[in-house]
């Protein structure tokens, strides 16, 4: 029985990685294959940041409150179609890629 929890528990962090890696392609464009660029001259370098903060402000934009650089909306449209699960394991992802 513990055996099957730990497994199962071990394929869900399996597939939240590959979750965001996949949800993370469309980033790339602008932030990096490892997000170390700033979009567009702009953004703060993403893989520095934490997974709250990244979470935080994915959120955010997602609600259109967050735009530092004047470029929120343009932000608000790439996270619009993700879920808060999606949010979580892009978030994972980015705080989880090496620099
Ligand atoms: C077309 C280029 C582009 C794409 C694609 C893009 N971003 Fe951004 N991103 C930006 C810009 C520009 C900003 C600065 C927005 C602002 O004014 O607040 C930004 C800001 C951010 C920030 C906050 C960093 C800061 O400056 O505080 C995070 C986190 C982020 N993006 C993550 C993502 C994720 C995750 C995706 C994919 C779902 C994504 N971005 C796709 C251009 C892009």
């Amino acid at each position: 029985m513990k055996k099957t929890i730990l497994f199962a528990i071990l394929i869900g962090a399996a597939l939240n990685a590959a979750d965001g890696a996949a949800l993370y392609k469309k980033c790339a464009a602008c932030h990096g294959a490892n997000g170390e660029k700033k979009a567009l001259g702009k953004s703060e370098i993403i893989n520095t940041m934490s997974k709250e903060e990244l979470t935080t402000s994915l959120k955010e934009y997602k609600a259109g409150t967050r735009n530092t650089k004047g470029m929120g909306a343009l932000m608000k449209g790439q996270v619009a179609s993700y879920t808060e699960a999606d949010i979580t394991a892009v978030s994972e992802y980015i705080s989880s890629i090496k620099q």
